[in-house]
């Protein structure tokens, strides 16, 4: 029998979340579809009856509904209760599972480039949802230095006071985080200043930014955020929000399939999407 799926989020048509999947259910030869599905902001409670009865197998949650969603759910895994956030749900005999896979895909992305990082002094810049899910991974992991600068502090004091996982954190003022960026050897942009069509954008300036430090963005259009390029001018070596998106699909697709899938084809069949040639 074939199996449902589904991203749910307002807006939707952007996402690339079908694309993915669908084209791993063809090559791994499973009966199974992803569809796209418009639930508006202030409809949740209705559009999710309505997905109770569509039968679904599991679906992706997106933008702005990943934290709504949480009062539906029949069960949370630890990690999404503490991040207070759900990407992926589960549904098994009618009970709904939600997990988060988006920390724990940003932490794999990254791991892939960069294996050594628990003792590398680590920055995080931006204090929202995205924030949160890679604050609380990074420090469940054991990084043992995670500081945060963010434009409205106290959320980003709100954001380390909520943290679960022993880890050592300075709050600070973008205009200190600036002068003070050359001590961190991991420095992760969260938040989507920089994203397409605003390009020439910047949450922070990079001018002091360390030789061979490792610059991620979680923003993957454009594919080279103004960040990333006055990161690489500093010296540093970038990574753009591709493997985030890749790994937190892929770990979606393992736990709805059984199937830890190729990343390679994932990642590829993204970059075509975008018009991208290589990254
Ligand atoms: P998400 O859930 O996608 O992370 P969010 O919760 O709206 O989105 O968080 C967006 C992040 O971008 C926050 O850190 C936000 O800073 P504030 O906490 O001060 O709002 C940051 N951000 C958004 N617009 C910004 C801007 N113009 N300048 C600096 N930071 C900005």
């Amino acid at each position: 029998m074939r199996k449902n799926f589904a991203v749910i989020g307002d807006p939707i048509e952007h996402s690339m979340s079908p694309i993915m999947h669908n084209d791993l259910f063809q090559f791994y030869g499973l009966d199974a579809e992803m569809k796209k599905i418009h639930i508006k902001k202030d409809f949740l409670q209705s559009g999710l009856s309505e997905l109770r009865d569509m039968n679904m197998a599991g679906f992706n949650v997106t933008v702005p509904h990943k934290q709504a969603i949480i009062p539906f759910l029949d069960e949370l895994d630890p990690l999404s209760k503490a991040i207070g956030a759900v990407n992926t749900v589960v549904c098994e005999n009618g009970r709904w599972i939600g997990y988060n896979t988006d920390g724990e895909g940003y932490l794999k992305g990254l791991l892939k480039q960069l294996p050594d990082i628990k003792q590398r002094r680590t920055f995080i810049i931006g204090s929202g949802g995205a924030a949160r899910g890679i604050y609380f991974t990074l420090a469940h992991y054991g990084v043992e230095q995670v500081d945060i600068c963010n434009r409205t502090i106290s959320k980003a004091k709100a954001l380390k006071e909520a943290c679960p996982y022993p880890v050592k954190t300075n709050i600070m003022e973008i205009a200190l985080a600036e002068k003070t960026l050359g001590e961190y050897g991991l420095i992760i942009q969260t938040t989507s200043i920089g994203m397409s069509p605003k390009i020439d954008a910047s949450p922070i300036q990079m001018s002091n930014v360390m030789e061979g430090a490792f610059v991620s963005d979680i923003i993957y259009n454009p594919l080279e955020t103004k960040i990333l390029k006055d990161a690489k001018a500093k010296g540093a070596i970038t990574q753009n929000g591709i493997d985030m998106f890749v790994y937190q699909g892929a770990l979606a697709f393992e736990k709805w399939q059984g199937v830890f899938p190729d990343t390679t084809r994932m990642r590829q069949n993204v970059l075509t999407q975008l018009g991208g040639l290589t990254c």
